[in-house]
């Protein structure tokens, strides 16, 4: 039997769930495209009429959702209406690790996923085919399963049961260049046991990928290897950091050292950049997930490895607040330091697990005073970040304190307010336009001896000449040497 799908409900209107949608309601306008959560916040923001309001930020979203939104896609809380009409629903929900219980730490959480299973399993009508488009540990369709199969034999004795198929179609977009990742991906995964189930969802791929990028493996392949690329992808970034921390200690210069590897073309260019460590809401938390499912397993040495690769970011986090607390003489107790980019990377809002929040929290601990600047990330963002518990405004509105240390910080809505007097500036995340600062203007607000500490390669080193500026940059031993 062959599907037609022409009405999909998306559980979950997240970083996946709302770019996801968006970009299928695109390309295949002969879809109904409902996108449901219990967020009725972002819900709403979703619907707003200014689309820079929307709850995520991503180049050439808002074009899509002008084009499609009222049309063939919608955004509404409205879980069992939804549900029950759909021929095709994504499970896009919030997999993040478990804090408790057991495999606290490691293993996923899966309530969500659960959750939306046991809703699904209540409401769906007639075949429908449920796609895991959320991370998930390896086996994870076999929960679904059950919790659907369960639904079928409870409702058997009504003349229409309800009946599944589960695939899984894991998603590989990076923020920031989500739109592009989706319009033009690498590949497409598709795991499952029921060919047509796979063809319905193949079809609708084809609309905009290629067949040959569009790959089928069986359910446990699809969902081994979603954990398997963040996986590696992070070892990239934990191996070029450890090499960039040998660069500064011998005089080489990590940025040469990945041309020069990145050239053979075994090894491949991208995903060479030293940087403060990796974040994002993934990264860490996938790998972390590998590790539980390794040790349960029994595959102790398997988990070992790739423990390794989060250890060593943890590490090379700690190493910069150190770094910049030693060439400040051992002490920032009081001194000013700017914070240039607070998100993981550019071009998102997204904070989740950005270095820049280590690294503020361990130089608030040592009693510095930041002063924080992201041209995307807003002070409420920051504030929960920080675990901001007091609010200081006896001298100045918008200083906090921090409950940790003695340190408060600002918040700077323009890149010079973050120049003034300070003792030093911390380049954390790549925004273009911290490569358009004019070093001699701002070297002269800056309290002497003044520092920059460039984390993302992001300074053009001549555009410091002639200025008094003391600098430091990831990876780069000719600096100290
Ligand atoms: P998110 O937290 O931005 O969004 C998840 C949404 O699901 C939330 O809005 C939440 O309210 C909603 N939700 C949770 N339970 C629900 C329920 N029972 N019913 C309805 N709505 C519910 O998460 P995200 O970043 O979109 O990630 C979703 C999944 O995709 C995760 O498994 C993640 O690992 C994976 N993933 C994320 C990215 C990324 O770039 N963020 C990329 C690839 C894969
Ligand atoms: C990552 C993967 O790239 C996506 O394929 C995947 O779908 C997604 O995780 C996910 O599963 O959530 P994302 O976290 O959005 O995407 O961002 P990346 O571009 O991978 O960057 C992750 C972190 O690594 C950032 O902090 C970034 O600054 C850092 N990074 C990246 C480096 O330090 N150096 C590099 O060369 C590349």
């Amino acid at each position: 039997m062959t599907f037609k799908i022409t009405k999909i409900c998306c559980i979950g209107a997240g970083y996946v769930g709302g770019p996801t949608m968006s970009v299928i309601a695109d390309k295949c306008n002969y879809i109904q495209v409902n996108v449901v959560d219990v967020n009725l916040k972002r819900i709403n923001l979703w619907n707003s009429n200014n689309l820079d309001n929307l709850p995520i930020y991503e180049p050439g979203l808002k074009e899509i959702i002008k084009r499609r939104r009222g049309e063939n896609l919608f955004f509404s809380s409205e879980l069992e209406k939804n549900i029950s009409s759909a021929d095709m629903i994504f499970i896009s929900v919030n997999t993040p690790t478990k804090v408790r219980g057991e495999g606290a730490g490691k293993a996923s959480d899966l309530k969500w996923v659960e959750a939306s299973a046991r809703k699904v399993a209540e409401f769906a009508r007639g075949h429908t085919i449920v796609v895991e488009k959320s991370t998930l540990p390896v086996r994870t369709a076999n929960v679904i399963k059950q919790i659907l199969e369960a639904a079928q034999s409870s409702s058997s004795s009504s003349k229409h049961p309800a009946t599944f198929d589960v695939l899984s179609n894991p998603e590989f977009l990076a923020e920031g260049s989500a739109i592009k990742d989706l319009e033009q991906p690498d590949r497409v995964l598709i795991g499952g046991e029921n060919k047509n189930a796979i063809f319905a969802l193949n079809d609708i791929y084809k609309n905009w990928v290629p067949q040959e990028k569009i790959l089928h493996t069986n359910i446990w392949s699809s969902e081994l290897a979603k954990l398997t690329a963040n996986a590696f992808l992070a070892q990239r970034i934990s191996s070029i950091n450890s090499i960039g921390a040998l660069c500064e200690a011998t005089g080489a210069d990590v940025r040469e050292v990945a041309r020069a590897i990145g050239s053979d073309s075994r090894i491949g260019s991208k995903f060479l950049d030293s940087g403060p460590g990796f974040g994002g809401s993934c990264f860490k938390k996938d790998i972390l997930n590998l590790v539980y499912l390794s040790n349960h397993f029994g595959l102790k040495e398997v988990a070992r490895f790739w423990e390794g690769v989060v250890e060593l970011n943890t590490w090379h986090q700690k190493r910069i607040s150190r770094l910049v607390v030693s060439k400040l003489y051992g002490t920032v107790r009081g001194k000013k330091i700017g914070i240039l980019g607070f998100s993981f990377k550019a071009n998102t809002n997204d904070t989740r697990e950005s270095s820049a929040i280590s690294i503020c929290k361990d130089l608030l601990e040592e009693g510095a005073f930041l002063n924080i600047h992201d041209p995307r990330v807003d002070l409420n963002q920051i504030e929960i970040d920080l675990n901001l518990n007091e609010h200081n405004s006896s001298n100045n509105d918008s200083v906090h304190n921090h409950n940790l240390g003695e340190g408060v910080w600002i918040y700077s809505k323009t890149i010079e307010e973050v120049f003034k007097s300070a003792d030093a500036v911390l380049i954390l995340t790549e925004w273009q336009e911290y490569s358009f600062i004019d070093w001699k203007s701002v070297s002269t607000k800056m309290r002497k001896p003044s520092w920059i500490f460039d984390a993302r390669s992001v300074l053009n080193l001549a555009d410091l000449k002639g200025t008094d500026l003391n600098f430091w940059r990831i990876g780069d031993g000719s600096l100290i040497n």
